[in-house]
């Protein structure tokens, strides 16, 4: 399976987006990348990310304290991701390369994980690599939006002709078919995460605001910040969500605002 496009057509498109990429980019899978790294069982808190671009995630997994090697084929979304680890001082190495051809020594990685970026990838070529830098028991972790959602995405609803044009992304297919033709390799599991929970968006405000310890989710110990709306917005159209009003608010767990 190939891209449409040359490796440097592709180069230049991130080129130009490397500066306000961070902007536009969500990052609601955070908590659950981050419970899924930390609870792989293994012996180093050495960390592959494949394609981490600006190093949205792999530079937040290197605060949390492991030892991040971010490669990317990009230099300009790499260097975003170098000097921000660099303001945070953590441990975050870059390295510029390609997925097919990772600059590794072979069963020299125990955990590595890649997000929103599998489908530039030509997957045959990179699971022989992945198979190849992989040690025994060693996992891998990968987060796309599959083929067959896009009607459903955001995109799909708003934009006619988005799903017929949008033919990147690969489907689980795909990635089944992957286990068959790489027999060491298995497919542990294909887990579809919804993000359709109010408190799944909420953790993200805070994790923006770098308030994610204090706010953002209902934990012990955590703010008691809430409010509550007339109605639930995953449940009305988009087009009515400005219509939305607020009936209460509580901030510390303290009512300070009912109309
Ligand atoms: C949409 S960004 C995702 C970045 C990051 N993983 C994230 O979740 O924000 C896709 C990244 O994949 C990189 N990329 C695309 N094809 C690649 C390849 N074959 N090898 C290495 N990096 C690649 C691009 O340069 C870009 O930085």
């Amino acid at each position: 399976m190939t891209m449409p496009g040359t490796v440097l057509d592709r180069i230049s498109y991130f080129d130009d987006i490397a500066q306000d990429y961070e902007s536009v980019r969500g990052s609601e899978i955070w908590p659950s990348l981050l419970h899924t790294i930390r609870s792989v069982d293994s012996d180093t808190r050495r960390v592959l990310d494949v394609a981490t671009g600006t190093g949205l995630f792999s530079v937040r997994l290197a605060e949390e304290g492991f030892h991040v090697l971010g490669l990317d084929q990009n230099p300009q979304m790499l260097a975003q991701a170098i000097d921000k680890a660099r303001q945070q001082n953590c441990s975050f190495q870059g390295v510029l390369g390609l997925a097919e051809q990772l600059p590794l020594p072979d069963r020299s990685i125990s955990v590595m994980f890649s997000t929103n970026a599998i489908h530039h990838f030509d997957l045959q070529a990179h699971f022989t690599e992945v198979k190849r830098v992989l040690k025994p028991d060693g996992c891998y972790v990968v987060y796309t939006r599959f083929r067959q959602q896009n009607n459903r995405s955001i995109w799909g609803r708003l934009f006619p002709h988005f799903a017929e044009k949008e033919t990147r992304l690969y489907n689980p297919e795909d990635f089944q078919r992957l286990e068959a033709e790489f027999p060491e390799l298995t497919l542990e599991c294909l887990d579809e995460l919804s993000f359709e929970k109010p408190f799944s968006c909420t953790i993200n405000g805070a994790w923006t605001l770098r308030l994610d310890d204090v706010t953002g989710s209902i934990e012990v110990g955590k703010s008691a910040d809430m409010i509550v709306l007339n109605h639930n917005l995953f449940d009305i159209p988009l087009t009515d969500i400005h219509n939305t009003e607020v009936q209460q608010t509580a901030f510390k767990g303290n009512v300070v605002y009912e109309p």
